[in-house]
């Protein structure tokens, strides 16, 4: 049988990079066509080999560069090239975090038809070691004889990426890769685990073992071991999230981080929603009870409110606050949280924000202010189907630009909202994921 030749094509030279595209590639035309060239900065001019040809526009690599971008910095990752978990470590963190102001200003232009009154300077800190949540992959190699843990390749995302650190995560994981990938090699069913689950809190590290066949008492040995001498408490997790059980087949939520803010201390499970960035988060929270400039007349709606993030420091400034959220098992974690940090002018609901039905049975008169954080997919539903009559304020905290541009667009041009304020949050540095606050007024 003869083998399919793949095309070789011969490098481009002296390609001029126009812009960047929204996940950081850089934008060049080439005889008309777009092609998106990866690791290449608006204004350089660089070599280039396609990697692949489509109907609408190229892909390809940068090869060399003639005249670097003063933007341009050394990545710090040695697998910055192989790994997908970042794309933008060869761009400085400043740059960086305007890149993404100026793809959610676009956004609001484009898609919203609309633009804040003031841009609110960006929420920056740590730009390393800051990832207290990941999901990384596990994947026995037969052909390397190893398995490997991290994140998908940047090029093949079907692959695991073969790294022995990483730099953006917590340190008591991101500097143990090494050791994880020893302790599935030494596990009998490593070829039936998919997943790690990273979950850190202030006081443990913790990781979700996802396993599709059951452990040997051996493996269990082994598990213990590991986690005697490296302080990482393992949980296991052989179905869905409720069959989640410690090494010794306990099943708590021992983890926490504190908002020193509020004097608040919120409790989770490793499953559970948390920010990803505890000290970003730290002041976004403070951003967020600053904007919403809250009394005890108050009644704040939180919507999405997840373990109580947000909703437990808005209770301490407000007159009562409910918060609601999706998920069932956070709900009640959120309703601990607020028994154990003495908080009693709050209330927590379970209701599917994205249903009809989830709206049908939510009132919202009464209240005058609301916050919004909600997933990838917006707050279309809520704004569209909820009577926001008597909301003076809204603060909407945003993971997906596009969604938040919509959603303001309905704000502003059908419900007849002011947009004040709105502002960049670096809470994933090297990566293309932009976290933002907008802030909205009657
Ligand atoms: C971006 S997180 C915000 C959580 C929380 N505000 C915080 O700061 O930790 C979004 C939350 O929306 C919840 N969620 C997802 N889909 C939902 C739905 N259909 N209805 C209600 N909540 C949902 C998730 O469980 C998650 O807790």
């Amino acid at each position: 049988m003869s083998k399919k030749k793949k095309l070789v094509e011969p490098l481009l030279h002296d390609i001029y990079i126009e812009s960047l595209s929204h996940e950081g590639r850089g934008v060049a035309r080439v005889n008309g066509k777009t092609v998106f060239v990866d690791g290449a900065l608006p204004g350089e001019s660089v070599s280039i080999n396609y990697l692949r040809r489509k109907s609408k526009f190229d892909e390809a690599e940068m090869v060399s560069v003639n005249n670097p971008s003063a933007d341009r910095v050394e990545a710090k990752c040695k697998y910055h090239q192989l790994c997908g978990g970042c794309s933008l470590q060869h761009i400085n963190n400043e740059s960086q975090i305007l890149h993404k102001q100026n793809v959610v200003l676009e956004q609001f232009t484009h898609i919203g038809q609309t633009s804040p009154i003031e841009i609110l300077p960006p929420l920056t800190g740590e730009i390393w070691g800051y990832r207290n949540k990941a999901r990384l992959g596990v994947r026995y190699v037969n052909k390397k004889a190893k398995v490997l843990v991290g994140f998908r390749e940047k090029k093949k995302p079907s692959f695991i990426a073969d790294i022995d650190e990483c730099l953006v995560l917590h340190a008591s994981i991101g500097q143990r890769i090494t050791e994880l990938k020893k302790l599935m090699e030494q596990l009998s069913i490593n070829s039936k685990i998919p997943q790690l689950e990273v979950a850190i809190g202030e006081n443990e590290s913790a990781l979700v073992i996802r396993h599709l066949k059951e452990f040997t008492q051996e493996d269990m040995g082994i598990m213990e071991k590991f986690s005697a001498n490296t302080g990482i408490r393992l949980y296991l997790q052989a179905g869905d999230i409720d069959s989640i059980t410690t090494l010794d087949g306990k099943k708590h939520s021992s983890l926490h981080y504190n908002i020193p803010e509020a004097d608040i201390t919120i409790w989770f499970s490793p499953m559970d929603f948390t920010q990803v960035n505890p000290q970003i988060n730290q002041l976004m929270v403070r951003q967020v009870l600053k904007y919403l400039s809250l009394d005890s007349k108050d009644n704040v709606l939180d919507l999405f409110c997840g373990l109580g993030n947000f909703t437990l420091p808005i209770a301490q400034e407000a007159g009562y606050v409910m918060g609601v959220e999706g998920s069932l098992s956070q709900v009640k974690r959120a309703m601990e949280n607020a028994r154990e940090n003495k908080i009693s002018n709050v209330e927590f609901k379970c209701a599917d924000l994205y249903s009809d039905t989830g709206h049908q049975d939510m009132n919202i008169q009464g209240y005058n202010k609301l916050l919004l954080d909600p997933p990838r997919s917006g707050a279309k539903e809520i704004i569209n189907s909820l009577d926001l009559g008597d909301i003076e304020k809204i603060v909407y905290v945003s993971c997906n630009p596009a969604t938040l541009a919509r959603d303001a667009g309905i704000l502003v041009n059908e419900q007849g909202f002011k947009f004040n304020q709105f502002g960049v949050i670096d809470m994933f540095p090297h990566t293309a994921h932009v976290e933002s606050v907008s802030i909205f007024s009657r």
